[in-house]
């Protein structure tokens, strides 16, 4: 059965093949006069007419729920969302008993965990497929939808350098195991205390990554290809003064981005926080691509559904 829970676990080839996916269902959607279909019209091929994926939440989501229900929509099938509050999860009932009771009901699981461990919990007891929708180690969802923009922009992302500028979060975490199945460069730049996790790093290089780090964000700027920002405060900590002061000599700002190159692209996956991780003059700026990407996890992730459905 395939989960998609970790880039780090799925094969380079999958991952290639679900991107192409992506493309070609992006592409399949412009019709020959120029327009688009309707976003809730089923795609021509309609491949999973019938199927229903479950969407749940432990944490809140606007990107994630929404492109995941119109993915859902455009393939055929339908979707039912909650919290983990509207359900017994919430009240104590535990994830293996509710993987087992939703797996009788829907085809696949996608969830919004806090903690990595009850995503984990929920695919070794499910029946169905599950997809990771965002936990407190990772964001693989994001990260295809990251590369779809690139790869629309004529990146060609074997030839390309990404620099991470920020708190080594999940997001970072999800590029850093995606750099050792696409074979981009990847530089990470945090303060110190914001590291990714050694291990994480470790595992990805063991397995072909490409990684620098770099404390000083100018230095880890300069000819970089791309500069990613995320927020300084995620969703579950409980620090977010401390974060914000520590975190402040790494925003993503003009000279940051003049140290890059006039066509370096700027990508957020959003929600953003103008003047903390970003300024508005580079988010809303001309070297910006968050909405593409915004866009792109829908497409990106109607490809990781096919995958984990087929
Ligand atoms: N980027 C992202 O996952 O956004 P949401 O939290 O809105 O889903
Ligand atoms: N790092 C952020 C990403 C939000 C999509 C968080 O976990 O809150």
């Amino acid at each position: 059965m395939n989960h998609f829970l970790s880039l780090a676990d799925i094969d380079s080839s999958e991952l290639r093949a679900i991107l192409d996916e992506a493309h070609r269902m992006k592409a399949a959607r412009h019709l020959p006069n120029g327009q688009s279909l309707p976003k809730g019209q089923p795609d021509a091929d309609a491949p999973f007419t019938g199927h229903t994926l479950a969407l749940i939440f432990e944490k809140s989501s606007t990107r994630t729920r929404f492109s995941f229900d119109m993915a859902m929509r455009q393939l055929g099938g339908t979707s039912i969302t909650a919290t983990s509050n509207d359900m017994q999860l919430g009240r104590g009932e535990t994830v293996e008993d509710t993987a087992k009771v939703l797996s009788r009901f829907v085809d696949g699981i996608m969830l919004r965990a806090n903690s990595h461990d009850t995503l984990t919990a929920l695919a070794r007891n499910a029946t169905v497929p599950v997809i990771n929708g965002l936990t407190d180690y990772n964001h693989p969802c994001q990260i295809m939808a990251d590369l779809q923009t690139l790869e629309e922009r004529g990146g060609q992302l074997s030839d390309m350098t990404l620099t991470w500028v920020g708190d080594g979060n999940n997001v970072a975490v999800s590029f850093i195991n995606a750099a050792a199945k696409f074979g981009y460069h990847l530089r990470i730049s945090t303060p110190e205390g914001y590291a990714v996790a050694d291990q994480t790093v470790e595992a990805a290089r063991q397995a072909g990554a490409k990684i620098t780090l770099i404390t000083d964000p100018l230095t880890a700027c300069e000819n970089t290809d791309v500069v990613i920002a995320d927020t300084f405060v995620s969703m579950g900590d409980t620090d977010a003064e401390a974060r914000l002061s520590d975190l402040m000599s790494h925003q993503v700002n003009d000279a940051l981005m003049t140290a890059a190159a006039k066509n370096t692209i700027f990508l957020h996956c959003l929600p953003a926080h103008r003047g903390e991780e970003v300024t508005a003059a580079v988010i809303d700026g001309k070297q910006s691509a968050v909405w593409d990407e915004a866009e792109n996890r829908l497409h990106a992730q109607k490809a990781v559904v096919k995958w984990c459905l087929c």
